[in-house]
């Protein structure tokens, strides 16, 4: 293997850092945005799921080990979908999900899903009403999609717009609740929840990223203090800047249906 050296720890592009050190990229609302999912989108043993960009596979490994349903989940890094393998192996060795690196523009099956899991991820996409067109016609009829989208609650500064854009490589979440759930317009809304997102303290951020950098090191066999210090650094730069934010954005639980007969129209008051 590659030799990795404090450089190369820092250079990675933030995507590649997160699959390289295995951190859990979770959705907005973590385990909490899951369990409504499955409850309100009656997702169980018979579903067949999809996660799109699933990053080190969290939501669909965690759903999938909550309700014993099966699917397929990919994304573009390859770093990440290595770790997706690893935890499953790890952590939830029974759950009947395929993990595959595929870019999400490229994606076709003939197979149609009765779920597909977004998350955040679609705010990952520059084209996105181009993957959101591609979910669709990979769902079943009467399927659902389920997303946990950011939007702004109030205006985020200047400084820290750009202190994202250097630390994840895309803009955070800037445009208001009523502009983020138009891309979803023509699906039923099954169920909706706004929530606030709490922040961690410094203590917490401190013991979450201390128990994925030494699981990091640990899993690559890294020896070296400075090596841990350059993961640690960076995942504690990456979670306070994700704290920042938490005091300008929301999040949304959507678990939204198609129907075919439908879809893109819309027959009822939203609320
Ligand atoms: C923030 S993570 C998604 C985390 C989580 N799934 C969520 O619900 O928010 C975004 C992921 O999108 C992936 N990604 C970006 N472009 C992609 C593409 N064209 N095809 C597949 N995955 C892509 C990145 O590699 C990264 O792992």
């Amino acid at each position: 293997m590659e030799e990795i050296t404090v450089e190369k720890i820092e250079k990675m592009s933030y995507t590649d850092f997160v699959g390289f050190i295995n951190q859990w990229n979770v959705l907005p609302g973590s385990f909490n945005t899951l369990s409504k999912w499955k409850v309100f989108s009656n997702l169980d043993k018979n579903s067949n799921i999809l996660e799109i960009a699933c990053s080190t596979g969290f939501s669909s490994r965690e759903i999938a080990s909550l309700s014993n349903c099966k699917g397929k989940a990919f994304d573009i890094s390859k770093l990440s979908i290595a770790s997706a393998i690893k935890n499953k192996k790890i952590y939830t060795p029974k759950i009947k999900i395929n993990y595959f690196v595929e870019n999400a523009y490229k994606f076709n099956t003939k197979e149609r899903f009765t779920h597909i899991l977004l998350g955040a991820t679609l705010k990952f996409f520059t084209k996105e009403e181009e993957i959101f067109k591609k979910c669709i016609a990979h769902l079943e009829e009467g399927g659902f999609i389920l997303a946990s989208p950011f939007y702004a609650k109030s205006q985020i500064p200047r400084g820290l717009i750009l202190k994202s854009q250097k630390i994840f490589g895309i803009t955070p979440t800037t445009e208001p609740y009523k502009d983020i759930i138009k891309i979803y317009r023509g699906l039923e809304v099954i169920y909706e929840e706004r929530n606030n997102l709490v922040k961690e303290t410094d203590e917490e951020l401190e013991h979450y990223c201390n128990s994925t950098a030494e699981r990091a090191c640990k899993e690559r066999k890294i020896k070296n203090k400075d090596l841990y210090d350059a993961i640690y650094k960076r995942l504690l730069e990456i979670k306070k800047t994700t704290n920042e934010l938490r005091n300008y954005q929301g999040y949304l639980v959507l678990v939204l249906r198609y129907r075919k007969k439908i879809y893109p129209k819309r027959y009822v008051e939203l609320f």
